[in-house]
C-alpha cells in the first residue's frame, strides 16, 4: 500500500522504515495532518499519524474524497480522531493500543522523583559550584498516598512501581483491575481520592466527559501541597486553575508531559522562537514545575514496537486480515 505518514520525524523514518522492509511504499512529510495539508494525501491509500495531527470530519471528509481508505495512529491516544466521522466515511481507523507500558510508567516515576527531590534544581546548582542544599529538602515517598486515576496498562505498572516504593495506593477508575487489586490498590470515589492523596498521576484517557477533570472545584478538594503529575492527555487539566493553584500554594508540585495546547508547541526545536503561549510561559516560570515535551513513551522497546505494530496493522488491512480497528 501506498503510505502517507505525517509528522514524520528522523525516528519514525529509521524506526517504520526498518519495520516496513520494503512491503509498503512509505512517503514521509513533516507536515501535521490538518485541514490545511489533508491535500497531500492524494493519490495515497493510507495515512499514517501522530498524537497532534487533526483527523477531525472537515480532514476525514478530504481523506475520503482523495480516495484514502485507512488511518493508522502510531499511538495508543486517539482523541484526536472523529471516529464517528470515520465510521460515516467508511475509512478504517487502527491504532498501536499497547507499545509499552512501561515506558510512560518509568517516566512518570521520574517526574515524582525529580520533583520530590529537586533534581532539577540540585543539577544546576552542582553546575554552577552551588552545592548548598537549602531548598532542596524532600520527602520520603514511603507511606505517602498515591491516587492513581486511570487503571488500564499504564496506571497498573505504576501502581506496582509505587507499591515498592511502600506507598499506599489509592485508584479510580470505572473498572476495577485485577492486577491492581492483588497488588493492595484500593478503589475509591474521585472525591476520596482527592482528599487522601499526597501524590495524583493521571492515566485515563481524554474524552469529552472528563475533559478538565482536574479543574479548580477538584483542586479544592486536595491536600495542600499536593503533587499532581500528568502524562496523559493535556486537557485532562485546566491549566489556568492549576496555575492559580500553584501560585496559591495549594499544588506544591506539578509534572508535566502533556499540555492542553501542545500541539503548537511540542515535537519543535523553538530556541530560538519568541513563546507565544502565555499561559505555558507562567508555568515555565515556577520552580516546582517539570515539563518534557511528550516523550513519555520515547524508548527504543516502545519505538520497535508502535512501528512494528503499525505497519502489521497496514498489512492485515490490506490483506483482509483479522485485526483490531477503533471505526470503520
Ligand atoms: P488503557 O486503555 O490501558 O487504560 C485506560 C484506563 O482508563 C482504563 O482502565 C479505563 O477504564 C480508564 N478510564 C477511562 N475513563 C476514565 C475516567 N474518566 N476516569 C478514570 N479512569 C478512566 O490506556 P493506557 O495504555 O494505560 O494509556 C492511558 C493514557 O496514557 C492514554 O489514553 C494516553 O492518553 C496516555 N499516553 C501517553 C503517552 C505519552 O507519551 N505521554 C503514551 C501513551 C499513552
Amino acid at each position: 500500500m501506498k503510505i502517507a505518514i505525517f509528522s514524520a520525524k528522523r525516528y519514525d523514518r529509521e524506526f517504520l522504515s526498518a519495520a516496513n522492509a520494503s512491503r509498503h511504499e512509505l512517503r514521509f512529510f513533516e507536515s501535521h495532518l490538518s485541514e490545511e495539508t489533508a491535500g497531500l494525501a492524494a493519490g495515497f491509500e493510507a495515512v499514517c499519524v501522530f498524537v497532534n495531527d487533526q483527523v477531525n470530519a472537515t480532514v476525514i471528509t478530504t481523506l475520503d474524497s482523495l480516495g484514502v481508505r485507512l488511518v493508522a495512529l502510531r499511538c495508543a491516544g486517539y482523541n484526536n480522531v472523529d471516529l464517528t466521522a470515520a465510521t460515516k466515511h467508511g475509512i478504517t481507523v487502527v491504532r498501536v493500543p499497547a507499545y509499552s507500558p512501561y515506558a510512560v510508567a518509568e517516566h512518570t516515576i521520574a517526574l515524582i522523583l525529580a520533583l520530590n527531590r529537586k533534581l532539577h534544581r540540585a543539577y544546576n546548582r552542582v553546575r554552577e559550584g552551588s552545592f548548598a542544599l537549602d531548598g532542596l529538602v524532600g520527602f520520603d515517598m514511603h507511606d505517602k498516598t498515591v491516587g492513581v486515576i486511570g487503571t488500564g496498562q499504564i496506571g497498573t505498572v505504576v501502581a506496582q512501581i509505587l507499591v515498592g516504593f511502600g506507598c499506599p495506593i489509592l485508584a479510580f477508575d470505572p473498572l476495577t483491575n485485577a492486577t491492581c487489586q492483588s497488588c493492595g490498590v484500593r478503589y475509591v470515589e474521585l472525591d476520596e481520592l482527592f482528599a487522601q492523596s499526597d501524590i495524583i498521576t493521571l492515566h485515563c484517557p481524554l474524552t469529552p466527559e472528563n475533559r478538565h477533570l482536574i479543574n479548580a472545584a477538584a483542586i479544592a478538594k486536595m491536600k495542600d501541597g499536593v503533587m499532581l503529575i500528568n502524562t496523559s492527555r493535556g486537557a485532562l487539566l485546566d491549566t489556568v486553575a492549576i496555575i492559580a493553584a500553584l501560585k496559591s500554594g495549594k499544588v506544591g508540585y506539578l509534572g508535566l508531559d502533556v499540555y492542553e495546547e501542545e500541539e503548537r508547541i511540542f515535537f519543535e526545536d523553538r530556541s530560538g522562537l519568541i513563546l507565544s503561549d502565555d499561559v505555558f510561559a507562567r508555568l515555565l516560570t515556577f520552580p516546582n514545575v517539570i515539563i518534557t515535551g511528550h516523550q513519555a513513551f520515547f524508548t527504543r522497546e516502545a519505538l520497535l514496537n508502535i512501528a512494528a505494530t503499525t505497519i502489521d496493522n497496514i498489512t492485515r488491512f490490506e490483506t483482509g486480515q483479522v485485526f483490531e480497528k477503533l471505526a470503520g
